[in-house]
């Protein structure tokens, strides 16, 4: 396993629309996904998407940490979704805080689905599909997002609330 390099905003690589995995079954794309939860893990990101990793490919890994599970959303451990399909469920949507390992320190609310069904196939190869609400359904995405060369300022209505979350915390504190 190795640690992986993580492509910042203004990379083409992350405003590509990335291609199809011909076969989830293959040896290297399981290498890959091992190595992309790992470098998720080492840089505490609740998701990454392949673009990031400079790989124009449909697959991201993500987790559900249990300090943002909650309100019936529950923690999820690390896994992987390759060629996903996301469509909303209703028209509810959330206001959800967000930050992204290629704008480091950055945060801003996006709009959101609230509840999204998905589908796909995981790191075994396998099929799975499902439903997601809360931060389950955020994280889905804003890694779809990814797949699309979609990154989380490009969904953004409120630009007031987009900055460094180190400023945010040090005004939170002090008001
Ligand atoms: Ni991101």
């Amino acid at each position: 396993m190795a640690l992986l390099k993580i492509a910042h905003m203004g990379h083409p690589v992350l405003l590509q629309s990335a291609e199809p995995v011909a076969d989830v079954d293959a040896p290297e794309i399981r290498a890959l996904i091992a190595d992309m939860i790992e470098t998720m893990l080492d840089a505490s990101g609740a998701g990454l998407a392949a673009p990031q990793i400079y790989r124009s490919l449909r697959i991201f890994v993500y987790h559900v940490p249990a300090s943002r599970a909650g309100d019936g959303d529950e923690a999820l451990s690390p896994r992987a979704l390759i060629n996903p399909e996301i469509s909303p469920i209703g028209q509810e949507t959330m206001a959800c805080v967000e930050g992204c390992l290629s704008l480091p320190g950055l945060r801003g609310t996006v709009p959101r689905h609230a509840q999204v069904r998905f589908g796909g196939w995981n790191e075994k190869g396998e099929r799975v599909d499902g439903e997601a609400h809360g931060f389950h359904a955020n994280v889905l995405q804003h890694e779809y997002d990814h797949l699309d060369g979609i990154l989380y300022p490009m969904r953004m209505n409120d630009f007031t609330t987009f900055g460094y979350a180190e400023e945010f915390s040090r005004v939170a504190a002090h008001s």
